[in-house]
């Protein structure tokens, strides 16, 4: 790490680097799609005085040679370019990584950018399964190093608003959150089904290095740049999606990993005889809390109508968020005989557009600030685990057929 006065920080392996206000972060950043490439844009934003992107990793050629050129344009350096991570993370200029490569890579790319002693921002879900998710919170505690998990949410001015507005006791109790992300395309346009690059080939992605520990096949496109459909890569709508909302539904109502979890869905509306996604694109899940606490998540790809939001709904009020950009705040009526105290709140609707992309920018300015030595993250590895465990539930319950209950002291889950 380089402070802004030119002096030299050595790291000793296993202590925490010496961290001053002053000094630039040096980033590595390994997975440069479309997450990766947006994320970039978003940390330059908020956070270009004190970063410098000093290397990229793909195993697509298309996304690094776009990537090296963001850098050059927003940062004003060139980066170092790699097709292995391990390579990178070899590198001791780096300070830290952004992990923004598909779920099933996170866990041994976290792992070993431990091992090299770097800082991490890693891309939600924090894992691929519970059991690496896990391994991956007590080795991030023994570090000591400074992760962020990429639930932005956490960041949002609007969910911190509802957060504040629950403690306040403007809902009173609150037991039922109802959390849901409903989208639809046309026919010819598949949930999930990404353009896959024109000059997509083995001679220009690194076929094995993305199967990673994933079962050994033979290159497939559609697998490679639209993993999500496929059980080996991803979680589907459990890991994508749900664990955002399940997360800030823990975060608006002080709650923190669920006891048991029946989910049930399938593929319903992309049926298509040439599609062979596994996973399915119409998912409810039911989750209990230890304390009386309830979410009913649903989503479903064939009707955007209702679009995405989670509403709060607490026995005096209700506090919905939707699209992660309105915030509507409903008292009860009660029948137009509300109590006194409910009668004299006012409802409230904020509107801020675009504010998804301010939280991703203040997620990535907290990881900054707090490798920096002046904040700490909001969302850790503990949280990114609680958010994941109820995303991998989902996924066992309706794999399974099974109701998943998970112990939290024991750290393992089971079925009923
Ligand atoms: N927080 C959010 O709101 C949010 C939104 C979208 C995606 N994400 C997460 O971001 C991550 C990436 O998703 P995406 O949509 O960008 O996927 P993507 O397929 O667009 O990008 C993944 C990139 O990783 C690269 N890659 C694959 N294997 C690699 C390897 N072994 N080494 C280096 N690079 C490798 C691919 O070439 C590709 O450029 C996922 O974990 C996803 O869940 C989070």
């Amino acid at each position: 790490m380089k402070t802004s006065a030119g002096a030299v920080t050595l790291a000793a392996p296993g202590i925490l680097r010496a961290q001053s206000p002053n000094s630039t972060v040096h980033i590595g950043w390994i997975g440069v799609g479309s997450r990766g490439y947006y994320l970039m844009d978003r940390l330059y934003t908020g956070s270009a005085a004190n970063i410098q992107v000093t290397a990229v990793c793909d195993t697509y050629t298309g996304n690094l040679a776009r990537a090296k050129d963001r850098v050059q344009t927003m940062g004003h350096n060139t980066p170092k370019t790699y097709a292995d991570y391990l390579e990178l993370l070899q590198d001791p200029e780096i300070d830290a990584v952004v992990i923004s490569t598909p779920e099933h890579l996170h866990y041994p790319m976290f792992m070993a950018a431990l091992k090299a002693n770097k800082n991490i921002y890693v891309e939600k879900p924090l894992a691929h399964t519970i059991e690496q998710g896990e391994e991956m919170l007590k080795a991030a505690e023994k570090s000591g190093k400074v992760i962020q998990v990429g639930t932005q949410n956490r960041s949002n001015s609007l969910y911190q608003q509802a957060r504040e507005m629950v403690e306040q006791g403007m809902i009173g109790e609150v037991h039922y959150v109802r959390a849901f992300w409903y989208r639809n395309s046309l026919d010819d346009n598949p949930a999930w089904r990404y353009k896959i690059p024109d000059d997509a080939s083995p001679r220009n992605t690194d076929w094995s290095k993305f199967l990673g520990p994933a079962p050994k096949m033979e290159f497939d496109p559609h697998r490679y740049y639209q993993w999500r459909l496929y059980w080996d890569y991803s979680g589907g709508i459990s890991t994508d999606l749900l664990v955002h909302q399940t997360d800030i539904s823990n975060f608006v109502c002080g709650k923190v990993v669920p006891t048991s979890c029946m989910a049930s869905g399938g593929i319903y509306r992309w049926t298509g005889s040439a599609d062979d996604r596994d996973v399915p694109d119409t998912l409810s899940a039911i989750y209990e809390y230890p304390d009386k606490f309830h979410i009913n998540y649903s989503c479903y790809f064939g009707n955007d109508h209702y679009g995405y939001g989670e509403n709060f709904m607490g026995n005096e009020g209700t506090i919905e968020v939707l699209n992660r950009q309105i915030l509507n705040y409903y008292p009860e009526k009660f029948g137009n005989k509300p109590p006194a105290k409910v009668a004299a709140r006012k409802e409230l609707h904020v509107e801020l557009p675009g504010n998804d992309n301010k939280a991703v920018e203040a997620h990535m300015k907290n990881w900054v600030d707090a490798m920096q030595g002046k904040a700490k993250v909001i969302a850790p590895p503990s949280v990114g685990q609680q958010a994941a465990i109820s995303g991998h539930m989902a996924t066992l319950s309706l794999r399974n057929n099974k109701k998943v209950i998970w112990d939290d002291k024991a750290r393992e889950y089971h079925f009923v």
